[in-house]
Formats: structure tokens, sequence, C-alpha cells
């Protein structure tokens, strides 16, 4: 089989993705890992999407190898910097390996296409396959921000993670 490069399987997300992006946002086992985890309706959904589409720092990404849809990446760039946040999953019946060629992919579009400086991530600390995801990448962890979170019921540890140009290893 032909070697793919994951960075030229990222594209922009398109109001034909909102159905299968909701999907995913919406299954238990995205939605347990979110900041916010209510379920969200297509209304909601709708106004973000059209809200994140006029903002000039937001890159709503699908990573979609084989023309084949199998994750949704955000970069958020902070105002007059180089510097983005980024939030991701996969599709929830996606082929192992796939979370991390989205990453990989993901990495390349940020630092290739975009040209960030730098990518930060936030990971809940009970969300294991996220950390793993951001260690194996190589990112950094900057810090752990004790009881940051509160989900209704109890406070959750956040771990934040960064990753430089300088640091980025596009042959992982
Ligand atoms: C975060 C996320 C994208 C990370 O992806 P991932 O879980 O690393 O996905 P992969 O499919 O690449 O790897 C899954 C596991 O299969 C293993 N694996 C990879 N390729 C494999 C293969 N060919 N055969 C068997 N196992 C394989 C990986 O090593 C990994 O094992 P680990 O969990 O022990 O590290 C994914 O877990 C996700 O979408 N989670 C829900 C949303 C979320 O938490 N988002 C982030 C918020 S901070």
């Amino acid at each position: 089989m032909t070697k793919i490069n994951p960075g030229k399987s990222i594209r922009l997300m398109r109001s034909t993705d909102l159905d299968l992006v909701l999907a995913w946002r919406n299954h238990p086992d995205v939605r347990r890992y979110m900041f916010t985890k209510h379920e969200i309706t297509m209304e909601e959904h709708l106004r973000w999407f059209e809200h994140s589409a006029q903002d000039k720092e937001k890159y709503l990404l699908i990573y979609e190898p084989y023309a084949n849809p199998v994750g949704f990446i955000q970069f958020s760039k902070l105002p007059g910097s180089a510097v983005a946040d980024w939030g991701f999953y996969a599709a929830p019946d996606a082929a192992k390996g796939s979370g991390r060629q989205l990453g990989l992919g993901a990495l390349d579009y940020a630092f290739c296409h975009l040209n960030l400086h730098k990518v930060c991530g936030q990971a809940l600390a009970f969300n294991e396959p996220s950390i793993r995801f951001h260690r194996a990448l190589g990112f950094h962890q900057e810090g752990l921000i004790r009881d940051q979170h509160f989900d209704s019921q109890q406070y959750h540890d956040v771990l934040c993670f960064g990753l430089l140009r300088s640091e980025w290893q596009p042959d992982l």
C-alpha cells in the first residue's frame, strides 16, 4: 500500500461534515473526555460552526486519509501570535493507529501550513489516552493545574502540554 503523508490528509471542515462531526462529538467515548459534557444539539453545533467560520484565528479541520473522514481537529490561535491551542477527537470507530496519524497530520498542518511557533494542549488528568498521545508526539508537560475543572460532581486536575516548532519531529 502507498504510504500516505498524513499532513496532506488534513482539510478544512465543511458544512457537509456537520452531521458526522456532531455524531463523533456526542459519542460517549469522546464526550466523557471533553470539558463540556452535555449532549450538543444540532442547533448549538450549527451556531458554533458559523461563529468559528468567521473567526480568522480558528481553524476547524478534518483528518481524511484515503477520502475517509476519521477525525476532527481545531486550532485556535492566541491573538497576535503564532501560538495556538488545539483540540481533537478521532471517530470512535476509527481503526487502531488513527489517533496517532491524526496527530502527526495535524502537527504537519500546524507547522508547515499555518506556520505556528507552538501548539498547546490541555487534557483532563483521567484522560490517559490523550496524555500518552501528547507525550508520544513529543509534547512537553508544562504544568498541572490542580482541581481546575469541575464536572458537576467532582474536581479534576488539568495537564498542560506544549510543543515548539523547534522540537517537532516530522518523521516520528
Ligand atoms: C486522543 C485520541 C485522538 C488519541 O488517539 P489514540 O487513542 O492514541 O489512538 P490510536 O488509535 O493511535 O492508538 C490507540 C492505541 O492503540 C495502539 N495502536 C496503535 N496502532 C496500533 C495497531 N496497529 N495495532 C494495535 N494497537 C495499535 C496505540 O499504541 C494506542 O495504545 P495506548 O492507548 O496504549 O497508547 C483518541 O483517544 C480520542 O479521540 N479520544 C477521545 C477524545 C479526546 O480525548 N480528545 C482529546 C482531548 S484532550
